[in-house]
């Protein structure tokens, strides 16, 4: 897969793209970054990016100019036909796992980071195929935001992860949370290890895991359940944990969390058992 990416900050993707899964698939040529300045794309000696808004009001609006040349510049390259073209900006639609996986079937996509107050509606209604957000919450620009749509999708190329299996396994590809996870020691500080995961009992390990993962899911993203791929079995599991939780005691708002065994989270595996 190929990526472009206009931007006025290039430097901020310097780090994140030389490093870890980024490096290795760039190195193993599964994927190709070229990250190109805007400022290149202005003919004025002052390199003009951003312009006052028509109407007034505070903040400044980038040009449209520079904008349709980069990518102009970009598509006139061979190859470059059923391409999507995507502005990064708070108004898009909310980015998902869903969007990550329909971008990584394409062979080429340019994402284009826009900045200041806003962008000239011009590059929305007659440039971009489609307008990305990243969350709820306003970043200055949308190159943070590029580089987690990236990260997202070329995780997904195949041969980029090691393990295909950690793929399938992984949140939000079930439905579900992921499960909690141990590592040695088996004690530590006094803390132990779950029981089962030392047992080599892999069925019982997988059961275990699973009803982790439906309970966690439960409590902290009840709203994934609705789209999970459950079995009968775990509906009815679904649906004994949630007469449970609605006779616990609501969640604390602070977004500091509560230690300790109360609500479905601190119940024994058993009580909450499939086979109970
Ligand atoms: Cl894509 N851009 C900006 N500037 N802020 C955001 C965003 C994007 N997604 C969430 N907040």
């Amino acid at each position: 897969m190929h990526i472009d990416i206009l931007t006025l900050f290039p430097q901020m993707f310097q780090g994140p793209f030389s490093l870890g899964i980024f490096k290795r698939a760039i190195d193993r040529k599964l994927v190709s970054i070229n990250i190109h300045n805007i400022r290149d794309y202005t003919h004025d000696k002052h390199h003009t990016v951003d312009d006052y808004a028509y109407g007034g009001g505070a903040g400044m609006v980038l040009k449209p100019e520079p904008i349709f040349e980069a990518v102009e510049s970009i598509k006139s390259k061979p190859g470059a036909d059923e391409l999507p073209i995507i502005l990064l900006t708070p108004q898009g639609r909310l980015f998902s796992q869903q969007i990550a996986l329909e971008l990584s079937k394409y062979r080429h996509v340019i994402l284009i980071c826009g900045h200041y107050e806003g962008v000239d509606e011009r590059v929305r209604e007659h440039l971009v195929t489609d307008e990305v957000s990243i969350g709820d919450y306003v970043l200055s620009g949308g190159e943070l935001a590029a580089m987690v749509v990236v990260d997202a999708v070329v995780r997904l190329l195949p041969g980029v992860l090691g393990s295909e299996a950690s793929l399938l396994d992984n949140s939000h590809v079930t439905g579900l949370l992921e499960y909690p996870q141990y590592t040695r020691p088996a004690v530590y500080r006094g803390w132990s290890v779950p029981e089962v995961l030392l047992s080599g009992n892999h069925t019982q390990i997988a059961k275990w895991r699973r009803e982790q993962a439906i309970q966690r899911t439960l409590k902290r993203r009840p709203e994934l359940l609705d789209k999970a791929n459950l079995s009968l079995e775990e509906r009815q599991l679904v649906d004994r944990l949630r007469d449970c939780l609605s006779t616990s005691p609501p969640l604390s708002p602070s977004p500091f969390k509560e230690r300790g065994k109360s609500g479905i989270e601190g119940a024994s595996p058993l009580q909450t058992s499939l086979d109970e």
